[in-house]
């Protein structure tokens, strides 16, 4: 298999050589917006070459893996898919628009192209996935973050709030999951995955809690309906080189890549 990776920082770097050591890949294009971080990737690796975009060497490539931005996801996908290529999407909330999803949604399925969505930094999409077959009254989604997640958060800055300086836990946004993800496009990303799961983006809440004490990204998934009820509380390290993005994000991307190369479906 021939991968390429847009976007080599966090994700991507720790993708790219978890993939480097899998006996079913066999080509790695790497491409970032700066072109360096790519470059100095690659060096480390011995699959992988730099290309200057998505499209240089889609014709020769198997899977577009995306783990830049939003606005790349937003750019690419509709490509990507156009040309019958495979792709896996880190930056979920690109999906909160319904035209642009159905639009990529019908391409996808015109030119036989897969779309893929790990579980990233969040647990419990297994059993939301099988509820959701039946009737759900309610998805919540209780994010608690520390400061170093909401710097330089415009939203944040707007409403006057110093992180630095809050004492006590505090919430900070309350609503739909769908103003979530457009408010927080580099925190949020688990509600686009729930809300595209669940019962969509204008059904799924969401509350963000900042916690001046918390050293995690943590997650709490509360669901009802026709199955039951299902509480899940996901504690996340936040990666070391970058606060907002949790480590098993990075971790949920290898594992879901496993599963595409070795063709291997358990527990899905
Ligand atoms: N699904 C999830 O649960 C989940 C969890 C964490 C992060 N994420 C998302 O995954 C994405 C990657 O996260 P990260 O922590 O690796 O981010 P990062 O900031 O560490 O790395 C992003 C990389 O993409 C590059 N980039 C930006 N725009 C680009 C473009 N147009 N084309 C090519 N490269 C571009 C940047 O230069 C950078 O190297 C982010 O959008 C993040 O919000 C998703």
């Amino acid at each position: 298999m021939r991968l390429t990776i847009v976007g080599c920082g966090s994700i991507g770097s720790k993708l790219a050589a978890a993939a480097d050591e899998m006996a079913e890949v066999k080509r790695i294009y790497l491409t970032d917006i700066i072109p360096g971080k790519a470059a100095d990737l690659a060096s480390k690796l011995r699959k992988a070459i730099v290309v200057d975009n998505v499209e240089e060497e889609l014709y020769h490539c198997d899977l577009v893996i995306e783990s830049a931005t939003q606005e790349a996801a937003r750019s690419i996908l509709p490509k990507v898919v156009a040309r019958g290529v495979d792709i896996m999407i880190m930056s979920v909330g690109a999906l909160v628009d319904d035209d642009f999803l159905r639009s990529v949604r019908e391409k996808a399925a015109a030119c036989e192209a897969r779309i893929y969505i790990p579980s990233g930094a969040i647990c419990g999409t297994d059993g939301l996935r099988s509820s959701s077959v039946g009737e759900l009254d309610n998805v919540e989604l209780i994010t608690t973050v520390g400061p170093r997640s909401l710097t330089d958060v415009p939203y944040v800055i707007d409403k006057g709030i110093d992180v630095g300086k809050v004492a006590e836990r505090t919430v900070i946004f309350s609503g739909t999951a769908g103003e979530a993800v457009r408010l927080f496009p580099k925190n949020i990303n688990v509600a686009a995955t729930v809300s595209l799961l669940g019962i969509g983006f204008e059904k799924t809440r969401v509350t963000l809690v900042l916690d001046p004490e918390t050293r995690s990204n943590s997650y709490e998934l509360r669901l009802n309906g026709e199955f039951g009820s299902m509480v899940c509380h996901t504690y996340n390290v936040p990666s070391p080189d970058n606060p907002k993005t949790s480590y098993l994000a990075a971790m949920s991307a290898i594992s879901a890549l496993k599963r595409i190369v070795r063709n291997e479906w358990i527990g899905i």
